[in-house]
């Protein structure tokens, strides 16, 4: 059976983390080869399990074993591997699933990103365009599109996950309207216009992303009446009139680029139109490792960051809005609530 040591001595602590590319490798191959899909509720043999997933069964029982030390598979007394609560988010099936961000969070870009972050905390800038002579989106819906496929399913899950929490929290009976700009597929908009049934609603994001917005919002979908699909880039142009407006998840690249937004969101909406910000926080998060980690990333692929409250609030003011809240939305984000001054 194989078991993690409780509590490493640091020389040894140090040795693991140094070996952190290992457990995320391990991760993506297990998720890649749908291990976790094949295992079912009863413990399976690695021989077994290497037929369902078409591997060698000696590889596999050392993919296994390293991955049973983060808790994620078990292996029985008898050899056989099980189901631990972190292996089954692995499964697509499981409702909580992470497979695809894991996926995401490891997908091939980032490890030519990752050689490159001591260049990225000389210079403060991303190493994106260093590596493929392009911007990170650019790269990948130009270049990468099986990963651009992984990006929009693992924001579906993620924008699933937590559109339930943001239709939940935010009161929008004064609006008739709303736009969610960089709304990915549409959960957040799908998920407000179900809560609001005579409200109207826009999707802005990029042409290959709105492309494959929620089947709820496309034609012949439910709520495909009550809603345009608008592609377009946020930092040129949003043609799109509301009473309120969502920003999530979005104002974590340059400043230039949120400043450009935050400006036609603006000029789009006019005084007295309502700009809901929600983002995940460093300075205020029950999740410091991953929020951080996360943080890291966007400084690599889009030069950007995660943002402290007073960063975001920095952002927001600098950028002539008026904030009316600061409200938690669930335990990793926040939502910022604020007004367009006349
Ligand atoms: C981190 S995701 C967030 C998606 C969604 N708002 C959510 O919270 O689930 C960032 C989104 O910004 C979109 N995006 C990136 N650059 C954009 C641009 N220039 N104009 C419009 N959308 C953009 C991406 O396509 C992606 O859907």
């Amino acid at each position: 059976m194989t078991t993690a040591s409780p509590a490493p001595a640091p020389s040894m602590r140090l040795r693991e983390l140094v070996f952190g590319a290992a457990c995320a490798a391990a991760l993506r191959a297990a998720a890649r080869l749908g291990v976790a899909d094949a295992l079912g509720d009863s413990p399976m043999s690695v021989e077994d399990l290497a037929a369902a997933v078409k591997t060698e069964p000696k590889p596999l029982r050392r993919l296994l074993r390293a991955l049973s030390c983060y808790d994620v598979f078990t292996e029985e007394e008898d050899g056989r591997f099980a189901h631990t609560d972190m292996s089954r988010l692995l499964r697509e099936d499981d409702p909580a699933s992470l497979r695809s961000i894991s996926l995401w969070c490891t997908e091939p870009w980032t490890w030519d990103a990752w050689p490159r972050l001591e260049e990225a905390v000389r210079t403060g800038r991303n190493v994106v365009e260093g590596l493929y002579g392009k911007e990170f989106f650019d790269y990948l819906h130009e270049d990468a599109p099986e990963s651009a496929d992984v990006f929009n399913r693992a924001m579906t899950t993620s924008s699933k996950q937590s559109a339930r929490d943001v239709a939940q929290l935010l009161d929008l009976s004064g609006s008739s309207s709303v736009a969610d700009i960089g709304g990915g597929q549409g959960h957040v908009v799908a998920s407000l216009l179900e809560k609001y049934p005579s409200m109207r609603g826009t999707l802005f994001d990029l042409p290959r992303v709105v492309e494959n917005a929620d089947p709820r919002l496309r034609e012949g979908g439910a709520l495909a009446d009550r809603v345009r699909i608008v592609p377009g880039d946020c930092r040129v142009a949003i043609p799109v009139r509301a009473d309120a407006y969502i920003i999530k998840n979005i104002l974590e690249w340059d400043d230039d680029s949120t400043a450009r937004t935050l400006r036609n969101v603006i000029a789009a909406g006019g005084p007295g139109t309502r700009v809901v910000v929600i983002e995940n926080l460093v300075d205020d998060t029950a999740s410091m490792r991953f929020s951080t980690a996360m943080d890291l990333l966007l400084l690599l692929n889009v030069g950007g960051a995660k943002h402290t409250t007073k960063s975001m609030v920095d952002r927001l003011t600098g950028a002539g809005l008026v904030i009316d809240t600061i409200r938690p939305v669930n335990p990793y984000l926040h939502a910022f609530d604020c007004t367009v001054p006349a």
